[in-house]
Order: C-alpha cells, then structure tokens, then sequence
C-alpha cells in the first residue's frame, strides 16, 4: 500500500513487473551493466482511481541531456501535431498577441507549427539535444523541467500564456502538483492547458502492457483526470480520443468556473463505467491477460529459434523494454532490433542487451519474422516495408494477443 501521489489516498498494487531498468537509456556495449533498475509496479488509488506507480525514477535518470527520443521521426505524429497546431492556431491563439507555452517540446514536431504561424512561444524541455534540434529551426525554447518555479520565471518574463500544451509528458511526472500550480501561476485569464497522453481504458482493452515503463508514471482515465484537476483547481471541460500511440487521450483544462464542460465528458465517464475502470476484477484480469500474452510470446519466440527460423525486432521503443525484460527476451531469441533513430543506433537495450542497428540492417537478408515492438506505428512500418512481405517476411504481434500477420 502507498499513498496516491494526487489526493493521498490509498493506493492497491495490481501488477508487479518486478526490476525493470530505465527504458528511455541505451547503454553502449562497453557500458552494459550500467543501467538503473527500480521496481515497476502499478496500482490504483481507491478514492480518485488514478492508476500510477509505486516508485519513482528520478528525472534526472529518466531525461538526461542525450535522451534519445525523437518525436520527429514518425511521419504520422508529424501529421499529428500539425493537425494539432492548425486547431489551436484557429481558436485559442487567434486573439491579439497570444502566447502559447509547451511542456515537453522534445524536437519541436509542435512547436515548429506555432512558429511558422509567428506566434509568440517557448518551449520548455530538459533534454538538451532534442530541445537543440527545435532551437535550431528557429523556436524559442528554455532548457529545463517545467514546475512551479520554472512558470513563475516564464510569467515575469513573457506574461501569462493562452494555451499551455503538452503531449506525452504530463503522465511522466510524479511531482504534478508543482505542474498545476506552475499552470496556475502562469496561465492567462480564461486560457486553457490542454494535455494528451496514452488512455487507460484503451491499454486496459487491448493488454497494451508495454505502455507501462518508468516513463508512464500515471496512466490516464477520464474519471481520474477529472479528480486531479478539480483538486488543483480545475475543471476538465473536454475530452478527445486520438487514433496515436495505440490510443489517446486529449484532456482540456481551464481554471474553475471558466469553461463549461462538452457533453464528451460525461458521455466518457459513463462509457468508463461501463467499462469498469474504477474496478479491481478489470485490473485483476488485465494482469492475467500480461502473464498470457508474455508466455506466448516467450514460447513462440523460443519455438522459431529452435526451428531455425530468423527473427528480427523492429523498432527500439521504451515498449520494448517492458517487454523483453519481463518476458525474458535477449539477444539469442531476438539478434538485433533495427530503429531509425540514429541516437539509438550501435547501443543496446536495457536490460536485455540486444543489439540496435540501422534500418539498413533489416534487408540484408530479410529476416523470416519482424517482432514488431513498434505496433503503434504499424501502418507507416509496413508500407514501408512492403518489400519483406513480398518476400514471404511475417510480422509477430504481441497486443492484443499474440498473432502472426
Ligand atoms: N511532446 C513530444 C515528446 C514526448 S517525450 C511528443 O509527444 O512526441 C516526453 C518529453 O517530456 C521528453 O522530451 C522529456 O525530456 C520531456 N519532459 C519530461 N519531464 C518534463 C518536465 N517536467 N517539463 C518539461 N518537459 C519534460
Ligand atoms: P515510439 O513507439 O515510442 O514512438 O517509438 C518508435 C520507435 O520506432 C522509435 O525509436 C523510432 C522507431 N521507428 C522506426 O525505426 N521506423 C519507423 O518507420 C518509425 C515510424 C519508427
Ligand atoms: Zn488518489
């Protein structure tokens, strides 16, 4: 039992993915050994139903300067965030001289929209390299963790801000109590803070265990966002989902009393209680549902080894770190993954050691099975690929259930 880092409630263990290491950092081969392990454990608070982790990873660990994610380098989160930006630039930042202020800009895949359209901005980020890629197309960016002390500095400089925005961040941070009062402080008068992250209700359907890592400290639903904002001062008065990252969620905030909420929130906290979030049985089953998948998966992997066939891992996401290491993957079932981003390109991954290559990699021969640890990109993987299907190449899935297609 722990206390739920939002309203101090107690919170009930569900699932123990037992040492898990940091799944964002990619040891080189001389540093195997290296890696930070902490025990990956979630449960859900009994009073305001945010699922969340038992142990946090510092930020430190977790978004050193060289942290390799790219959010650029998948053509439709690009799409995504110009689709994002082209809405907002329309509504919330059409007034005069609006600023917009976002919260893990990464390589500016967001934040390059708002400037293009020369609008005031700042993105705010710790990891340094991405955050330079975004600086060096022309955004203003600040280098650094946002929380309480980092918005009361961005107000005295810039003013209040219109629209704070945040994609797949505001889930990584545990200490999101200085986040609200940060958005407090620096959010204009009748501005919103809007937040899309990975959806409870969709991992929870489909066993998308993977998306529990270090990173995801809190695993979003509607009810319990509701709960967080409205104990720091907020209402929830929108709900969209979104078709990326195996299913999103996009939650829009304002200051109590400011905005009425759409009819989407309620029309989502009653689908979520049909559902049964709230529920422990859900949880109980979804936990049995991991410890099935992760069995198949080891058995057929280990079935196609002894057979002779060849298998390759596509993608090196922070998934796959869940993923191997609880299910006991490495190198002799898995030789290499391949990956486009070259900061990940020539290390391994943590914990199971398996090697990363280039793209190149994967057609010099076609491997006979690509093990997709990248499902979320599938559509654009394989259109990319077609050339390995022609050649008889399968794809192995492991979410919802282990498949071969
Ligand atoms: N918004 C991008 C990047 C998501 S990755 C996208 O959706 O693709 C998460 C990012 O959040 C990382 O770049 C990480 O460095 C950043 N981050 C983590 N904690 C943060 C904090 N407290 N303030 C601002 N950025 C943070
Ligand atoms: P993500 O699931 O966290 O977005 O990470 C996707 C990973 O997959 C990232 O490391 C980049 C990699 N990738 C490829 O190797 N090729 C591709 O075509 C795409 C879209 C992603
Ligand atoms: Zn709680």
């Amino acid at each position: 039992m722990s206390d739920c880092r939002i309203c101090g409630g107690p919170v009930q263990e569900f699932f123990d993915f037992g040492p898990q290491p940091v799944s964002d950092v990619f040891p080189k081969p001389a540093d195997i050994g290296t890696e930070h392990f902490y025990r990956l454990a979630v449960g859900f608070c009994e009073r305001c139903t945010m699922v969340q982790q038992f142990e946090e990873v510092s930020r430190e660990r977790m978004f050193p300067a060289d942290y390799p994610y790219r959010s650029s380098g998948s053509a439709l989160m690009r799409r995504h965030f110009e689709q994002a930006a082209a809405h907002y630039l329309a509504t919330e930042l059409s007034g005069p001289d609006p600023f917009y202020v976002e919260i893990g800009c990464n390589d500016g895949i967001m934040l390059s929209s708002v400037q293009a359209a020369g609008i005031r901005h700042l993105g705010v980020d710790p990891a340094e390299e991405a955050v330079k890629v975004a600086g060096a197309s022309g955004s203003r960016v600040h280098v650094g963790f946002f929380e309480e002390a980092t918005a009361r500095r961005i107000r005295e400089t810039d003013g209040p801000a219109n629209l704070i925005f945040s994609a797949n961040t505001i889930s990584h941070i545990a200490y999101i109590d200085s986040v609200f009062a940060g958005v407090h402080a620096l959010l204009a008068e009748g501005g919103i803070f809007v937040f899309e992250d990975r959806y409870l209700g969709d991992i929870i359907a489909n066993t998308y265990f993977d998306q529990i890592y270090d990173e995801h400290f809190y695993l979003f639903s509607v009810r319990s966002v509701q709960a967080m904002a409205e104990r720091f001062g907020f209402d929830l008065v929108d709900v969209e989902p979104l078709p990326v990252h195996g299913g999103t969620m996009r939650y829009t905030t304002a200051r109590r009393g400011e905005r009425q909420p759409t009819p989407a929130v309620a029309r989502w906290l009653s689908k979520e209680q049909e559902q049964k979030l709230a529920e422990r049985a859900t949880y109980e089953s979804f936990g049995a549902k991991i410890e099935s998948n992760c069995e198949e998966l080891k058995a057929l992997l280990t079935r196609l080894r002894d057979e002779g066939a060849r298998v390759v891992g596509y993608g090196a996401t922070c998934k796959s770190a869940t993923v191997t290491n609880y299910c006991g993957i490495g190198p002799d079932l898995v030789p290499f993954i391949c990956d486009s981003t070259v900061e990940k390109q020539h290390r391994v991954t943590p914990g199971s050691h398996i090697p990363i290559r280039p793209p190149a990699a994967f057609s010099s021969p076609y491997p006979d099975y690509a093990l997709l640890f990248a499902w979320n990109h599938a559509a654009e993987i394989m259109a990319k690929e077609q050339e390995f299907r022609a050649a008889g190449g399968k794809w192995i899935l492991y979410v919802p259930d282990v498949h071969i297609v």
